[in-house]
């Protein structure tokens, strides 16, 4: 067999290589998943949860990390791996929902968050009705669709209310985990650590499972070579390269979010001035302003 054309790049993404540049852009603009270590840890961690045997203390787990660096994705990604294949629940006649992913309101308010919950389900939600009867309403729902796992992501949420709300709320989060029977994950940034911390109760039932920055190291250069081969470019541009990789690393502060999107945008303008791979020295030339910086600003 002679040498694939592009062999720098994923097999799926070869015959992409030869799209105009309309359609290679919009390609590297596309949402991808990337595997990488420890994403494929939370992962297994989520699913031994998922496989526990019911009983009175179920583990939780806590997945943290900083702002941008891959936590939802995480989380979606396998609440979308275990979505069911449609199949009704015999007690309630309505579809499963395994895992079932919530926001936490911007507030520790326990009415928004069965809210959130009934939304999350699907469920008509009147929004006028007490906190009981919505609480009511959300656990004959959690148990009418056979939900195995409760997600909540944006827990740091908790910490702007009250302590008194703080407290009513991380009192909830036991309670129905006790309820339910079912493993809870927490995922947020720090904050969240701190805030299901200071309950020794839930302390102890939540693992904490961290998601650090990245730094310069063969995991890193490995994430690097995965993404540059699902970009449709036609020549390698060696993003793995220490100098190049360092560069990228310190643009993004180590932010898993901002290596992508500084690539995308790099790949991006590549194509748009006629050139197929993306060069080092143009990493200045984007516009990119490395999170610092625009913390700065924004500041
Ligand atoms: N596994 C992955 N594969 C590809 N891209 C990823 C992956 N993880 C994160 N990203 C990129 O990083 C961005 C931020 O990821 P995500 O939304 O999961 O961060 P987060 O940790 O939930 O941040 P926040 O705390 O602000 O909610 C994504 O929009 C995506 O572009
Ligand atoms: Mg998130």
């Amino acid at each position: 067999m002679s040498d694939p054309a592009y062999p720098h790049l994923h097999p799926v993404m070869r015959p992409w290589a030869d799209a105009t540049a309309q359609v290679r852009i919009r390609n590297i603009r596309t949402d991808r998943w990337l595997g990488y270590a420890r994403a494929e840890a939370a992962l297994a961690a989520m699913d031994d949860l998922l496989t526990f045997p019911k009983r009175t203390r179920m583990p939780n787990l806590l997945l943290v990390g900083a702002s941008n660096n891959g936590k939802t994705m995480i989380v979606e990604k396998f609440r979308r791996a275990h979505v069911s294949g449609g199949e009704t629940d015999p007690r309630g006649g309505a579809i499963a929902v395994p895992v079932l992913k919530v926001q936490m309101p911007p507030a520790p308010s326990e009415r928004r968050f069965f809210s959130a919950v009934l939304e999350a389900l699907g469920a008509p939600d009147r929004s006028n009705e007490q906190l009981a009867a919505k609480q009511d309403m959300a656990m004959r729902m959690l148990r009418a669709t056979d939900v195995r796992m409760l997600v909540i992501d944006e827990v740091h949420n908790i910490l702007s209310g009250s302590r008194d709300q703080q407290r009513r709320f991380l009192n909830l989060l036991r309670w129905l985990g006790n309820e339910l029977q079912i493993p809870l994950v927490a995922v947020g940034t720090s904050e969240a650590l701190r805030a299901i911390q200071s309950d020794d109760q839930l302390a102890n039932r939540f693992t904490p499972f961290s998601l650090p920055p990245w730094r310069m190291d063969q995991e890193y250069q490995r994430l690097l070579n995965t993404l540059e081969a699902m970009l449709p470019l036609r020549e390698p541009s060696n993003l793995s390269d220490p100098p190049f990789a360092q560069k990228l690393l310190s643009a993004a502060d180590g932010i898993l979010g901002e290596v992508v999107s500084l690539v995308t945008a790099a790949a991006t303008a590549a194509i748009e001035a006629g050139e197929e791979r993306i060069r080092m020295e143009k990493l200045d030339d984007i516009g990119f302003m490395p999170p610092q910086e625009r913390r700065r600003v924004a500041g």
